[in-house]
């Protein structure tokens, strides 16, 4: 800052006062109206300035809630527009056509660009991404190769057939009564446990990831790797900003705990680790593309242990807030439901039967999702690229955000604002709607949405009909529908509002 009193006259502060105000003034007359109209076949820019410095990711944050005024702004058009984050152009992508041919464009509008800045948050070196992206591993890219074995991993077949049976015996085990504990557990009155819904989800579907994925030795490794986990859940909104480490400490230390617990599980012998296939195939790679370093190689694993955790268990329990706080639903759901539910013990859950044979069901779960879920699509411009009809340039960064698509009254009807279970059931094309992405698309479409509606089907199967649940809220007074946190977009199911979790008494049936 230039002190007032450096200046020789008044005048000579007035001069610049005058030349920043036409200067300003130039540059918008230039961005929204002459180059409008002398460049039709660039996006138009969205008048409205976001001050914020910041790579990438980082931006996502801060432009997320322009993204709805944006398309306001465009109207109908429904044109790929822009805005302009600390001098650098983001295009901004909401027509579901200009979608598809962004994901069509895959090597021109390109995806892994991105997830290297998201390696490098979570502290994987740049040597190391120099390695990954080199085509020195099966014809191919480190990266690229592992986009396939995820997909090999997660999508429907005996392998994902394993991960499942390795899940279910997990949950069901840790859904026992007598294993409902530790801090999850409010209270315990006679013969019924009051918890904390939010951490029960959290507490078992994370467990029985890490059981499944990574097998219980991981615990050895850092017997407080859940807790750790959920500090770093909670704090990892910072990560894109790259704050410096006294800013944003509880986020650094709880991710630094988690990396160092997973190389140092790397490091056990291989016949003690039983991981799952996905996670030995990564290490392989690793290994041939020569990343040998311990930490490294954690940083690496630790990023499929991240998205393989964050979202299920938030989805997990927005399913179980919409059933428990609308009984008539409930009701419907768990007839539908019954017949999958046979007695006590691992098996007694039919998920052919769930999967195959409940509409309702999954017309309830994708319209949990259309409500919860935040996802933003990114991809980095490599060369000139058309969509839409209008110009892309290289170096540019270009987002997708996927929620005022599933809003969208043109596609999901007058009432697109409110929850209705049955919508998806209704209407059964709305699944196949180009307005609906819950999980993203194209080259980095989420490979775990089978295992996701698996995952959250099991919880509920078991949850409902081995326990007898009630909400609960103190001193009688009446419990109340958590409100969802739109204020962070997390790129992926949202969470409650601070201080909203859900207390749930529970009984064991007999
Ligand atoms: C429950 C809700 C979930 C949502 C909304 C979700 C959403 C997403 C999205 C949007 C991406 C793409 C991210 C990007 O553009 O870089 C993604 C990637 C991924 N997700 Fe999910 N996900 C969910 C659950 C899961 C589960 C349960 C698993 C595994 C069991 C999983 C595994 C993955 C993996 C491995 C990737 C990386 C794919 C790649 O880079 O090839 N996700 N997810």
């Amino acid at each position: 800052m230039i002190p007032l009193a450096s200046f020789t006259s008044m005048s000579q502060f007035a001069v610049i006062c005058t030349t920043t105000a036409a200067l300003w003034l130039g540059w918008r007359l230039w961005s929204f109206t002459l180059r409008p109209m002398l460049h039709p076949e660039l996006p138009k820019r969205y008048p409205y300035l976001i001050p914020v410095a910041g790579h990438i990711r980082g931006m996502v944050r801060h432009t997320s809630n322009v993204f709805t005024q944006g398309k306001k702004y465009f109207g109908k058009t429904r044109e790929i527009f822009s805005l302009v984050v600390m001098g650098e152009e983001l295009y901004i992508v909401t027509n579901p056509s200009d979608i598809q041919e962004v994901f069509k464009h895959a090597t021109s509008l390109d995806h892994d660009a991105m997830a290297a800045d998201i390696l490098i948050d979570m502290g994987v070196t740049k040597s190391t991404v120099v390695r990954i992206f080199e085509p020195i591993y099966r014809s191919k890219n480190y990266i690229q190769a592992t986009h396939d074995d995820f997909r090999a991993q997660l999508h429907p077949g005996p392998r994902l057939d394993k991960l499942q049976a390795d899940f279910l015996a997990h949950i069901d085990k840790s859904l026992r009564y007598d294993a409902v504990k530790g801090p999850m557990v409010k209270s315990s009155p006679t013969g019924s446990k009051i918890i904390s819904l939010w951490e029960w989800c959290g507490q078992v579907l994370v467990d029985s990831a890490i059981e499944a994925f990574f097998s219980g030795s991981l615990y050895e490794a850092n017997p407080d790797m859940l807790q750790d986990f959920f500090t770093f859940d909670e704090e990892s909104w910072k990560l894109p900003y790259r704050l410096p480490r006294f800013a944003a400490k509880k986020m650094y230390s709880s991710m630094d705990k988690c990396i160092d617990a997973v190389s140092k599980w790397l490091e056990f012998p291989k016949e003690k680790r039983q991981a799952s296939w996905i996670v030995d195939q990564m290490v392989e790679g690793l290994k041939e593309v020569e990343v040998t370093d311990a930490r490294q190689r954690g940083a690496m694993v630790f990023v499929l242990f991240r998205v393989v955790n964050s979202n299920a268990y938030r989805l997990c329990f927005w399913c179980l807030v919409y059933l428990l706080f609308d009984p008539e639903l409930l009701k419907g759901i768990k007839e539908e439901m019954q017949p999958a539910w046979s007695s006590e013990g691992v098996g007694s859950l039919d998920m052919s039967y769930l999967l195959d044979k409940c509409p309702l069901l999954s017309s309830f779960y994708e319209e949990v999702l259309r409500f919860t879920v935040d996802t933003v699509g990114a991809r980095v411009v490599m060369k000139e690229t058309t969509v839409g009809g209008k110009k892309l340039s290289p170096g540019k960064k270009l987002l997708m955000p996927f929620r005022q698509g599933h809003f969208d009254t043109d596609f999901f009807g007058p009432d697109a604002t409110s929850f209705n279970p049955r919508r998806f059931y209704d209407n059964k094309s709305l699944s196949r709607s180009p307005s609906w992405k819950p999980f993203g698309g194209g080259l980095a479409w989420c490979p775990g949405r089978f295992m996701a509606r698996r995952e959250v089907y099991m919880f509920l199967g078991i949850v409902l009909f081995r326990f007898d649940t009630n909400l609960y809220a103190p001193d009688h007074r009446t419990p109340v529908f958590p409100v969802l946190d739109d204020s962070i977009p997390w790129g992926g199911v949202l969470t409650p509002k601070p201080g909203h979790d859900v207390l749930v008494e529970i009984r064991a049936r007999n």
